[in-house]
């Protein structure tokens, strides 16, 4: 069966793709090249330093059993979704999201006609759907990408949609250990390549979290000498 590429009629057809986007990461996400040149299993597991399947295992782990209605938010390279779709249960679904309409269709080539699978154009600032309306939520290295603003409201948007007991999954950069050689070659590489990525080797990802929502750690781990995190929330 064909997934389903939906749309909310009240939002406009093609919403923009935020500046910060085209302006930082136009090179990885929006030229039309950038899927070519990305859209590759080797590559983004290079870019994370040969952790991307640790990762990826330790997100989807997190979110098992894989039931009930799930939301990952913002499309990612590489075989992700792929996998999760293929571990949901039948009576699960899941819907994805991203800016990039180019995103969605490469997405939607990867999920080649699986089913229970729906995926939307939005704003991960402001994503249009109702409160409570996921058992379970996954943000995986979209964080580091966004200014301060935008991760807040990011944030926020996950814990609204998210149902009570439900969990929020968020894999990204962390700060790693001073001892670690990456702590001085990779610092100048993400100021360069990634600007608001450094925010998370300063702050935990508590800071940018609404006040008002009740949320719990249920665990957080880091990985590769500290230089990722898997953070797992769930809202009370
Ligand atoms: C989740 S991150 C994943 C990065 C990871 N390195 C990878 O391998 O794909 C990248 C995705 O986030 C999307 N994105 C960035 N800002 C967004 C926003 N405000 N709303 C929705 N999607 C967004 C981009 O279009 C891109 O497809």
């Amino acid at each position: 069966m064909k997934q389903e590429l939906a749309q909310d009629l009240s939002l406009p057809r093609v919403l923009a793709v935020p500046r910060y986007l085209q302006e930082v990461y136009w090179w990885a996400y929006v030229h039309p090249n950038a899927i070519r040149v990305f859209e590759r299993q080797w590559l983004v597991n290079a870019i994370l330093w040969g952790n991307f399947s640790r990762l990826r295992d330790a997100a989807l782990h997190a979110l098992t059993p894989v039931q009930g209605r799930l939301l990952q938010i913002a499309c990612v390279y590489g075989d992700l979704t792929t996998r999760l779709a293929d571990g949901m249960s039948k009576d699960a679904s899941l819907d994805v999201v991203d800016i990039v309409p180019a995103q969605i269709s490469n997405l939607q080539r990867k999920l080649d006609g699986r089913s229970g699978v729906a995926l939307f154009q939005r704003d991960s600032a402001s994503l249009g759907f109702a409160d409570n309306s996921y058992a379970g939520t996954l943000l995986f290295f979209l964080l580091h990408e966004q200014p301060e603003a935008v991760r807040r409201q990011t944030l926020a948007e996950a814990l609204r949609v998210t149902a009570p007991g439900g969990r929020i999954v968020i894999a990204d950069y962390h700060c790693p250990s001073r001892w670690h050689p990456l702590y001085y070659l990779f610092r100048p590489v993400l100021a360069l390549l990634e600007p608001y990525a450094l925010d998370l080797w300063r702050r935990d990802i508590s800071n940018w979290l609404p006040e008002g929502v009740k949320v719990r750690v249920e665990s957080h781990r880091t990985f590769f000498g500290g230089l990722y995190q898997l953070l797992v929330l769930v809202r009370e």
